[in-house]
């Protein structure tokens, strides 16, 4: 099934959301990992290219599994948990899709303000600002505050998701699995 169903997230939704946190977490991996290697040396420039293209390949997806999860209906969690956690999770779902969208813009206008190109596949994407060394430098800070907000989030997403499954012993994950492996 491609759409969500009564008890499933469908593939479209499955493949977007386990694909997308995979390559997110890469992309953090790569940008944390760049400091162990010398300034100017191939392992660090390929690690923080990694980190550039990632970033943009989110903000080109996350319009569509915006688009796909705003247009389903999402599968029902059973036994049903209380109010407050069906709030909290909203919440930091959106946390989530807002740190998908603005830390790739702020990523990519930091670079172009520090005067650097930002490219997806050799192609130059559009300026979004002008050179402006200064203005690169708040923006690197509003990407590292956001950036440890977004790891928060996802540190959180993840413990409820085990919780869900060990402690609550719903179907929580089960829903994100696909049918068969679980039904
Ligand atoms: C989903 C998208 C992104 C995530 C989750 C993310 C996350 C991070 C994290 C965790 C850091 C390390 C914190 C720090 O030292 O500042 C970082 C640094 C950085 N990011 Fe991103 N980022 C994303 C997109 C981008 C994009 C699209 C660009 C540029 C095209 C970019 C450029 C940078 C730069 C230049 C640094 C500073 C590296 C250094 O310390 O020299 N990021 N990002
Ligand atoms: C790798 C471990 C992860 C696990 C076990 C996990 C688990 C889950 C589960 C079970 C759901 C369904 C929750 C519900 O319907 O209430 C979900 C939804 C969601 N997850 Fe994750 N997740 C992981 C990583 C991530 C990462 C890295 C992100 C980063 C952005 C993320 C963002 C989201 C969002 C925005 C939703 C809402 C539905 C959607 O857009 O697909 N997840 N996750």
């Amino acid at each position: 099934m491609l759409r969500n169903s009564s008890t499933h997230y469908g593939a479209i939704a499955r493949l977007l959301h386990w694909g997308m946190a995979a390559i997110i977490i890469l992309s953090i991996a790569a940008v944390e990992l760049h400091e162990f290697f010398p300034k100017g040396s191939d392992p660090r420039a390929a690690l923080m290219s990694a980190h550039f293209q990632i970033g943009v390949v989110v903000l080109l997806l996350i319009w569509v599994r915006l688009a796909a999860i705003f247009s389903d209906k999402v599968p029902p969690i059973t036994p049903v948990p209380p109010l407050w956690q069906h709030i909290v999770a909203k919440l930091v779902h959106l946390g989530l899709y807002l740190c998908m969208i603005a830390l790739p813009i702020v990523g990519i206008m930091m670079r172009q303000a520090d005067d650097k190109i930002v490219t997806l596949l050799g192609i130059p994407l559009p300026a979004l600002t002008g050179v402006n060394k200064e203005f690169a430098e708040s923006l690197e800070e509003v990407h590292e505050v956001m950036a440890y907000l977004m790891i928060a989030m996802i540190i959180a997403h993840v413990a409820a998701a085990i919780w869900h499954h060990r402690v609550q012993k719903d179907n929580t994950i089960l829903r994100m699995l696909p049918p068969r492996a679980n039904s």
